[in-house]
């Protein structure tokens, strides 16, 4: 049985998605009794201030993770693939923001309002899908779940923050250059991102897309139980601090009007509608920072498809909140309700085995 209070460690505490973690743990009220902060040895040593406590920041290596009921991991695929396994021998949760996990069959890939039930029968490691996915798929779900869904092609503009908060420093620091008459350095990403779109997000593949674009393809196939659905994506990097944007455009089986498609769309938990052109109401980057929601708007028939068998829309939401922070703790509360925080061999489920993480090769990215 668990205890009312749960130790949770958040591993990459010093970083944009663990800051925001922290908040929104506290912001929900989800019942920490020890909070342990860990990030590499470079932070170890370092305090922060959490609700006016200090709590020293500690070096994420497995002896860490002792007596931990959930670990929330967001320090990149490299530090998951370490230190998730061993997090879970010692009997914790992980709830894992990187890449490392998310398409290994036997890992659940879960957006709170979309499939939790794949989190029965966990067996330590849970993956949060890419920030991405996160806004996308439960509109799909709408959609899946009334007309059915045939193709999907998406084009999102991801901003800064999605790369952390290197790339935050960066656009910054290259808006005041250019204001100021100076040269414009790239280190972060490969080209100036001020006043500028970059269509390479994370590394580059064989077939000619960015990892990015394929974890959209994959990903969503995966918490949708589409494998086989018709889903293209391109990702595009703009010098916007904080929520991605997505141009969504859906083939699907039925016909659908587009003031029936808002009515599912508002139905969906999290989902907000905002859509009234004439006003020149739709969601934006900057109103959606700081909120959980996803923001759905531009609705429209795609003229390019027959039969009332097309939509086109525009999707907004906080990178850092529902697409990292939030729905990691939203995994974190179904797990305390239905009683699954506890380790796999305490819960009947399966025992937890060593796994190879499996996915497109290369990049450590989101
Ligand atoms: N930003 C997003 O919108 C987003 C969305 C979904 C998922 N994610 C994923 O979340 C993770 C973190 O992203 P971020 O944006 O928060 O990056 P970030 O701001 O660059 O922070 C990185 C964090 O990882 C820690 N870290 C780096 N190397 C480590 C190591 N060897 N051992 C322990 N900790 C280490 C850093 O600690 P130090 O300060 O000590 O270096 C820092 O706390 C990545 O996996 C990213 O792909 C990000």
């Amino acid at each position: 049985m668990i205890r009312n209070a749960l130790t949770v460690a958040v591993v990459g505490a010093t970083g944009v998605v663990g800051r925001t973690m922290i908040t929104v743990l506290g912001e929900r009220r989800f019942p920490v009794g020890e909070l342990r902060l860990l990030a590499s040895g470079r932070s170890a040593g370092r305090t922060v201030s959490v609700d006016g406590r200090t709590i020293e920041i500690g070096e994420a290596v497995p002896d860490a993770f002792e007596g931990v009921d959930i670990a929330l991991f967001s320090a990149g695929a490299d530090v998951s693939r370490e230190l998730a396994p061993a997090a879970a021998a010692r009997g914790a949760t992980v709830i894992d923001n990187s890449s490392a996990w998310r398409m290994d069959p036997s890992i659940p890939l879960v957006i709170s309002q979309v499939n939790p039930h794949d989190l029965e029968g966990h067996q330590g490691i849970i993956a949060n899908p890419n920030c991405s996915t996160m806004q996308l798929a439960p509109v799909l779900m709408a959609l899946r779940d009334s007309v059915g869904l045939e193709r999907v092609v998406v084009d999102t503009y991801q901003s800064v923050s999605g790369t952390g908060a290197d790339a935050i420093a960066e656009l910054e620091s290259q808006i005041r250059a250019h204001v100021s008459g100076e040269p414009v350095r790239a280190e972060v990403y490969p080209h100036p991102i001020a006043f500028n779109a970059l269509p390479e997000i994370d590394v580059f593949l064989p077939n000619g897309y960015t990892k990015e674009e394929w974890k959209v393809v994959m990903e969503d196939r995966k918490i949708l139980g589409l494998p086989d659905l018709r889903i293209s994506c391109t990702a595009v990097r703009i010098p916007v601090f904080v929520s991605h944007s997505e141009a969504v455009h859906v083939e699907t089986r039925d016909p659908i009007t587009p003031e029936r498609a808002r009515e599912l769309f508002a139905s969906v938990k999290g989902v907000v509608v905002q859509d009234d052109p004439g006003t020149h109401d739709y969601p934006l980057a900057t109103a959606a920072a700081g909120r959980d929601e996803i923001f759905v708007g531009r609705v429209r028939r795609d003229e390019s498809i027959p039969d009332d068998r097309g939509l086109a829309l525009w999707v907004v939401s906080d990178n850092l909140r529902k697409g990292a922070a939030t729905n990691a703790v939203e995994i974190a509360e179904i797990l305390l309700e239905r009683n699954w925080v506890e380790h796999a061999s305490a819960r009947g489920a399966r025992p937890y085995r060593a796994l190879e993480p499996v996915g497109v090769s290369g990049g450590s990215g989101a």
